[in-house]
């Protein structure tokens, strides 16, 4: 069965400021501003592939046809909670792009996902989407979300995250093998909590503050 890729993304300048964002002594302000630039950063790579078209356009010397991207029809899906502080951080350089919200929390004893809110934009079976949480742990999230999509009919979807646990990756291949995973690090494995080790603890908290 065909499986979906995982772009594991190596830059220094995402794995320099991951290293800052896992640091526990990284307080919630430069938590955040970092976790929007890395987004920032990801969002280069996960548009690598927009396809061009030529456009005509006149220089102060001469017309010429140039590349343009070619109409793609983008929306953007945070998981809430934690996936709105990777949102605005991609939308920098996809500004056009719709925005749908998932609301899913883990439950602390299962870990099973519960969903909580679903919006998307209406016209989303023409858009490629790109799902994005800064965690994917056990994947449960990641992959219930995606259901919740792929049942109102999305064109594609890619999925981004800041860290992937090896399980989480698994779980999100076999359960959506259509789905690529962009993420600069998967990390060594999950905890007995579901917590990614070594990780940045828990995403939300450390964003908004809370405990
Ligand atoms: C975190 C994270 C993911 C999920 C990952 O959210 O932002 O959504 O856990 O874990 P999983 O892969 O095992 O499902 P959390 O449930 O803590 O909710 P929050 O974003 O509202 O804090
Ligand atoms: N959710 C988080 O926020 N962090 C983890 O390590 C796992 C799930």
């Amino acid at each position: 069965m065909p499986v979906s890729e995982v772009h594991l993304i190596e830059h220094p300048l995402i794995q320099h400021k991951l290293t800052l964002i896992r640091d526990k002594d990284t307080g919630p302000k430069e938590f955040r501003e970092l976790v929007d630039e890395v987004a920032t950063l990801l969002a280069y790579e996960v548009t690598r592939d927009l396809p061009l078209e030529k456009t005509e356009i006149e220089t102060p010397i001469m017309k010429g046809e140039f590349d343009t991207i070619a109409g793609k029809k983008i929306g953007i899906v945070p998981i809430l909670r934690a996936g709105l502080g990777m949102l605005d951080g991609i939308l920098k350089l996809i500004p056009a792009a719709k925005v749908g919200h998932v609301g899913l929390y883990r439950d602390p004893d299962t870990l099973e996902p519960v969903e909580y809110y679903c919006k998307m934009p209406t016209d989303l079976w023409e858009r490629d989407l790109i799902v994005i949480d800064p965690m994917l742990a056990t994947g449960g999230s990641a992959s219930a979300a995606i259901n919740f999509i792929k049942e109102r009919k999305a064109k594609s979807i890619k999925f981004v995250c800041l860290i992937a646990a090896p399980e989480g990756v698994e779980r999100l291949q076999k359960e959506h093998p259509d789905v690529d995973i962009y993420t600069p690090a998967i990390d060594e494995k999950l905890n007995d909590h579901g917590y990614i080790i070594p990780g940045l603890g828990d995403a939300g908290d450390r964003l908004y503050g809370t405990k």
